[in-house]
């Protein structure tokens, strides 16, 4: 495993969208051991493979509910709303204030290729939409209110 880079706003790697994974194979595998251990080195609660460079549709998440891996994710359904403080590892020193769902459900695969589905709520559901953004080469900082410098 070794923390990769992470690229941050600019870099127009970040408004792409990304491939779906066809190959559950050991490059994936790899892939998924660097993100989590560039998210945890940055004491991140998610992160998205475009944010390291890579366009596949990949994201790792631990919002301190268990480490859960997200392959080829979607949203299948939403309820509630929720507003709150967002920040982005690739835009380092700002926050700013995003609604969202605060209840949602998704279907994903793990890297055994096997499709899951999961219901979450809270910061877990504002990250799974924050980091499917991502997929699709969006950014919090174009739909935030209140964007600010972090104290
Ligand atoms: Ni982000």
């Amino acid at each position: 495993m070794s923390v990769r880079k992470i690229i941050t706003i600019g870099d127009e790697l970040l408004s792409k969208k990304c491939h779906e994974v066809t190959k559950f194979d050991d490059r994936l595998f790899a892939l998924l051991d660097d993100m989590q251990e560039t998210m945890r080195d940055s004491d991140g609660v998610g992160l998205a493979a475009p944010q390291v460079g890579i366009l596949r549709r990949v994201v790792v998440i631990d919002v301190g509910e268990g480490y859960f891996e997200l392959i080829n994710p979607k949203i299948i359904s939403c309820e509630g709303s929720q507003y709150g403080t967002e920040g982005c590892l690739s835009v380092p020193g700002k926050h700013g204030d995003v609604e969202r769902p605060m209840l949602v459900t998704f279907e994903a695969y793990d890297r055994n290729g096997n499709k899951y589905d999961k219901t979450v709520e809270g910061l877990f559901a504002r990250c799974v939409c924050h980091e499917l953004d991502h997929l699709d080469g969006k950014l919090y900082v174009e739909i935030a209110d209140n964007l600010a410098d972090n104290e």
